[in-house]
């Protein structure tokens, strides 16, 4: 081969390599272009390459070999091998005996918190059955559907948002339905038996879902899965999505105002609450949101507290099966971030969702509640207080 010729060759491999970084590095940009919640490209001002190393904490980890999994061509990048990289094959979402290997992958395990431990053990069941469901909630194709977090015990909070802010309605082409999100209270966490008090709730409104699985703070993004599974199945047609927990307080006029007034292009990638951005796990062992060092390292990707946000149905069946892409993580918000993150979209800030509370000194006045769409917390009497006042026909702010 002459020099020009071996020149050339050299020059279409070098050139075939940097095709393949090219493509490597947009395959690697967490599944396309970040976009704004307006939908533009933004330009990356720091570091666009992302240089693939080894996590050293756990969840950082195994989220890696799930990403090889569904992005092969990563494993030119890591040091992994693609038969290393199906160690985590399929049944990664669905094995539900307790992962053994955890006590020696996580290196504190043993003295980790237990539900550290539960969560762990756990991580790679998501097949949970329905116990409880409502097949025909989205026959009419709702236009809101309210889905709200609760916990077994929790009947009085229940019926105060069936009394309140939950109303199912159907008039003028407008379709509300509401469903109550739930998982086991069993008697291995001291729960008394409260399965025929919840029969007869479900029977007399039809707006239970009770999935089989222990109800704890870590698995609320159990609940998360598993709802996202529901709409795909069940009620793939809604237009909009409000999920909350069941102590706050909802405008749910204001949130109909709302939704009836976006554009077609708006809605479609909906994802509004109040956003948390620049967050990371807290390290201080006392916290209820604490992460160790050994489970999760870096930080969050901008998330919608979870007392409360709005979204899209469409967006909805995106998120479902984008979780199938994202290991299961302790907090349920940072969770659905991290799906957004997925997509590349972000959540968007809206000041109507006030999570925090509103000052003291406004909480009494009921003009206060006419503009915000969300107020945490909210006892059930306070809920049937303040909307009785705001459907007052002589209201005047
Ligand atoms: C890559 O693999 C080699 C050998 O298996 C190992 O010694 C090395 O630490 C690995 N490098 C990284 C960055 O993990
Ligand atoms: C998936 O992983 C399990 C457990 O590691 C293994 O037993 C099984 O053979 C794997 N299946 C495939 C299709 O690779
Ligand atoms: C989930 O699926 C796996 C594999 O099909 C099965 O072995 C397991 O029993 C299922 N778990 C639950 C909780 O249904
Ligand atoms: C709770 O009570 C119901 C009926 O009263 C019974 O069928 C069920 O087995 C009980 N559940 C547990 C976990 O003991
Ligand atoms: C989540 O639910 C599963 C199934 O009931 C249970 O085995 C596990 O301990 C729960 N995890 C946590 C962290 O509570
Ligand atoms: C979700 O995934 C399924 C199966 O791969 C696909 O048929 C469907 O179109 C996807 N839905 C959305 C909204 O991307």
């Amino acid at each position: 081969m002459s020099v020009g010729r071996r020149r050339l060759k050299l020059f279409g491999i070098l050139m075939m390599v940097n095709f393949f970084i090219y493509v490597i590095v947009e395959v690697s940009r967490s599944g396309g272009h970040e976009k704004t919640a307006k939908g533009q490209v933004v330009i990356p001002t720091s570091k666009f390459w992302r240089k693939y190393t080894p996590h050293k904490a756990y969840w950082n980890k195994q989220q890696q070999k799930l990403d090889l999994l569904y992005n092969p061509i990563l494993t030119l990048l890591s040091n992994m091998t693609v038969e290393e990289s199906l160690i985590s094959n399929a049944s990664v979402l669905n094995a539900c005996d307790p992962d053994p290997s955890v006590t020696s992958e996580v290196n504190d395990f043993a003295n980790l918190p237990d539900r550290f431990k539960d969560f762990l053990y756990y991580l790679r069941c998501r097949n949970y059955s329905l116990l409880v469901d409502q097949p025909n909630k989205c026959k009419h194709k709702p236009f809101l559907l309210l889905a709200i977090k609760s916990l077994i015990p929790h009947f009085d909070r229940r019926q105060a948002i069936r009394e309140s802010w939950g109303k199912e309605i159907k008039s003028r082409g407008i379709t509300v339905v509401r469903v109550f999100l739930l998982g086991q209270t069993p008697p291995e966490d001291n729960f008394p038996n409260l399965s025929d008090m919840l029969k007869f709730e479900s029977q007399t409104h039809k707006d239970i879902l009770l999935w089989n699985y222990r109800d704890t703070f870590f698995n609320l993004t159990l609940k998360e899965v598993l709802f996202l599974k529901w709409v795909a199945s069940s009620c793939p047609d809604v237009q909009f999505i409000f999920k909350g927990d069941d102590d706050v307080f909802v405008n749910t006029h204001q949130i109909l105002d709302y939704l009836k007034s976006l554009s077609k292009d708006k809605a479609k990638d909906l994802f509004i609450g109040d956003v948390i951005k620049d967050a990371g796990p807290h390290r201080e062992k006392k916290l209820k949101y604490y992460i160790p060092e050994s489970v999760y390292e870096g930080s969050y990707p901008p998330y919608a507290g979870g007392g409360g946000f709005l979204y899209s149905g469409d967006l909805a069946l995106r998120l479902n099966n984008a979780s199938d892409q994202v290991l299961l993580y302790p907090i349920d918000d940072v969770y659905t971030g991290m799906c957004l993150q997925k997509l590349g979209l972000a959540p968007e800030k809206h000041k109507g969702f006030k999570t925090f509370d509103i000052e003291e000194k406004y909480r009494n006045n009921i003009c206060s509640y006419t503009s915000l769409m969300l107020v945490h917390s909210r006892k059930p009497q306070e809920m049937i207080k303040i909307w009785t006042h705001l459907q007052n026909p002589h209201l005047n702010c």
